[in-house]
């Protein structure tokens, strides 16, 4: 194998993984393991004495549950008293020395591998695969990590991954590597900062989590997270099997509502379908001798299963409403939304997302592959910071996350009718530095004059009483419904620091051009310094915090 420096992305997640590195184009793209599959099922069966992941090892949940496992990253990081047994997992978990882990049959006997033993055998074959079709070693790889892990999980992942022979450059928040797989604000420059609010929404086998960035001059500053890991993809499988099991048992009086076997059987063939329900309006299901030797064939259409799954959208509607509720934000006020996640294939989700950000202004972003985004904007990370030295990568301005202070109130000028214009927005990671440009108004002004303020963030709900309706001769009076408008503005607050400077070259109007610059530093200390091109005069003003 040839010397390179060859970093990959590596989403590794409950349900399954995917690998992204950087092709000859230099464009970040997923590859395909052994089986031809980019998504990666994370699941770990022993055959024998040999292991095999991925789909092989996903379809022997049913038949092998005593040499299977599956879900197991979501025990990372636990102790077993609040280790998980996820639908779908196929060992149970059992207690070695208070952390969660897994019995298996192998030849020799029985043996027991903790989360984290499993996830560096699963690691080391996404590293063999990664290496085979790429045809070179692994240098390293950048790693997405939920909103909700804890230091601790974070650590094990990492001591997994190296376990398994990668070295881990760094571990990026998933909300984060979907905005840079995006591109969200990467060609800012002071100038031209490109600020932005945006939202991820992440939809995958079992959880769903929901990040509010703000990116400020390509920064991302993680503003609230919210989630719940008790809803996702596997929430719309659990709703088709008990619609399916009520068929079976009405066709065939065979009740399989408590037949382990069964069920699993059927958790494998309901997960196509609902696949398959996200491209066509219908979808067949069929699962070979589900119980009793009888075999089971069904079809459910995409109106059946949005029905059916009303209960697991109205639980995704209650993250969002959190996460918005965290932020003081209104939904109005969200510039971008990405979609990120296996489930947010399904065509009803990006709808009832539009439903909740409506905004004429609030673009949804999703027309990359969703379940692909997350290891991409890792492979693009990784050829950021491929070559910096270890504390360049943790001191990198690239867009990492930023757990930087940032600032609490909007910084800005008030304009000729006396509203509050923003130049710093709330919410931009510190330290941070914004420059602009204005012109003299008169001729032979002597002095230009600044004023910073502080914004305060204002949500009103203002209700607009509906035009009285012109009523036909039989019809009965009736009370129209009043129109709640929200708007969401900053109010001017506290002065922080006034200027003036004195002109040189401002004999007519717009002759000399004045140039702002300000600072703010990590202790929200702010500088303002105001010069006039070809002029000799510098003005320079602080405020401390
Ligand atoms: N085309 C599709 N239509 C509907 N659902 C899909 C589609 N493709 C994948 N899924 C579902 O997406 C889920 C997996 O998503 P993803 O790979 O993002 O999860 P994960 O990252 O492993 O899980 P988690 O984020 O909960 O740790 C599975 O439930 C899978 O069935
Ligand atoms: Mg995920």
């Amino acid at each position: 194998m040839s010397e390179s420096n060859t970093i990959i992305g590596i989403n590794f997640g409950t349900a399954y993984t995917s690998i992204a590195y950087l092709n000859k184009e230099g464009r970040a793209d997923c590859l395909a393991n052994e089986e031809g599959d980019r998504q990666i099922a994370s699941a770990l069966a022993f055959h024998g004495d040999e292991e095999v992941i991925g789909s092989q090892a996903k379809s022997d949940i049913a038949r092998h549950p005593n040499h299977t496992i599956a879900n197991f990253r979501a025990n990372l990081g636990k102790s077993f008293a609040d280790a998980v047994n996820l639908t779908g997992s196929a060992a149970p978990v059992v207690d070695k020395n208070g952390v969660p882990a897994y019995e298996i049959e192998l030849p020799a006997g029985k043996s027991v591998f903790t989360a984290q033993e499993v996830s560096a055998k699963f690691l080391r074959h996404i590293r063999e695969s990664a290496e085979a079709f790429l045809g070179t070693a692994i240098n390293g790889a950048v790693m997405a990590v939920p909103s909700y892990f804890t230091e601790k999980q974070r650590e094990e992942l990492v001591a997994a991954a190296e376990a398994a022979g990668i070295k881990v450059v760094q571990l990026v928040h998933e909300s984060a590597a979907a905005a840079l797989a995006y591109g969200v604000g990467q060609n800012a420059s002071n100038k031209d900062p490109q600020d932005k609010t945006i939202v991820v929404c992440d939809l995958g086998g079992h959880s769903f989590d929901v990040t509010v960035l703000a990116v400020r001059s390509g920064m991302y500053t993680v503003l609230a997270t919210a989630h719940d890991t008790k809803v996702g993809g596997a929430s719309f499988d659990d709703n088709l099997i008990k619609h399916f099991v009520a068929e079976f048992q009405k066709k065939s009086k065979v009740d399989i509502s408590s037949n382990k076997k069964a069920l699993a059987k059927l958790r494998n063939a309901v997960e196509v379908t609902k696949k398959m329900l996200s491209s066509g309006n219908s979808a067949p299901c069929f699962v070979e001798s589900l119980a009793d030797g009888v075999d089971f064939h069904s079809n459910v259409n995409r109106m059946r299963f949005e029905m059916l799954s009303k209960n697991v959208f109205s639980q995704l509607q209650t993250v969002i409403g959190e996460v918005l509720e965290k932020t003081n934000l209104d939904a109005s006020e969200i510039d971008e939304v990405l979609l990120a996640g296996g489930s947010a294939r399904i065509p009803k989700f990006a709808l009832k997302i539009r439903e909740v950000f409506g905004g004429e202004h609030t673009k949804i972003l999703n027309e990359l592959e969703a379940d692909e985004v997350v290891a991409r904007g890792c492979a693009i990370q990784g050829s950021l910071v491929s070559g910096f030295e270890k504390e360049d990568i943790e001191a990198a301005i690239h867009p990492v996350v930023t757990l930087a202070p940032n600032t609490t109130k909007a910084v800005g000028v008030i304009n000729a009718k006396g509203e509050f214009v923003t130049v710093i927005p709330r919410g931009t990671a510190l330290p941070t530095r914004r420059v602009f440009e204005f012109s003299n108004s008169e001729a032979n002004q002597t002095h230009a004059y600044i004023a910073l303020f502080e914004g305060d963030h204002i949500v009103e709900k203002v209700e607009v009483k509906a035009e009285p309706v012109q009523l036909e001769d039989d019809e009965e009076p009736y009370e129209e419904e009043p129109e709640i408008l929200t708007k969401v503005f900053n109010k001017p607050a506290a002065q922080l620091v006034e200027a003036c400077l004195p002109l040189e070259n401002a004999s007519k109007p717009k002759a000399s051009k004045i140039e702002v610059q300000i600072t703010v530093d990590a202790q929200s200390n702010l500088t303002l310094i105001m010069r006039e091109k070809n002029g000799s005069k510098v003005v320079k003003v602080e405020a401390k915090k």
